[in-house]
């Protein structure tokens, strides 16, 4: 059953961050709606507005995420209605490839959302926004940037071991 309070804004001082990009032709007029509505729901969402979800590049979600966000969320139009004919098709399809892509980056799949919000949709973004917020607030931070500094690290201590490692000579082939 869906929550009619917004969940808390996390734990102590920290709060989930979640970028999220919605299509100006639904999800972004639904979140209006659900504003001008006076639904409640968590305010950790910073939107960016695009003219289709088809619009969201994968660099956009890579770069959210190395700059700090614990989550992205896509909204685009139902399938069928996009204004473009096939972007959200196109985004559909660039999201699985990204899941499987932050899977392999140790990123939890709850980290990355793709929600079809049209807009008369008021409550469901409220409830997606909500439901995010809570699994983000669980599983705590991301921290891709405080990660770089580790990873920079653990290269450092590799590279002497992979500049004295043999290195096989080329086979040449008929
Ligand atoms: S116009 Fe909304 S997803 Fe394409």
């Amino acid at each position: 059953m869906e929550n009619a309070t917004p969940p808390p804004a996390g734990n102590g001082s920290w709060s989930p961050r979640i970028i999220a990009f919605f299509c100006n032709w639904c999800t972004y007029t639904a979140a209006d709606l659900a504003g001008v509505s006076r639904m409640k729901y968590a305010a950790n969402t910073r939107t960016i507005r695009l003219m289709c979800s088809g619009r969201v590049d994968p660099q956009f979600i890579l770069e959210a995420f190395a700059k700090g966000a614990d989550g992205v969320l896509i909204g685009g139009c139902h399938p069928n209605d996009c204004h473009y004919a096939e972007g959200n098709y196109k985004m559909l399809r660039r999201f699985a490839l990204l899941q499987r892509m932050l899977k392999d980056l140790g990123i939890a799949e709850e980290r990355f959302r793709l929600e079809w919000i049209s807009a008369a949709e008021g409550e469901k973004v409220k409830s997606v926004i909500n439901d995010m917020v809570k699994k983000l607030t669980v599983l705590g931070p991301l921290d891709v940037p405080g990660k770089f500094a580790d990873w920079d690290r653990e290269m450092t201590e590799l590279a002497p071991a992979v500049e004295s490692a043999p290195v096989e000579k080329e086979v040449a082939h008929a």
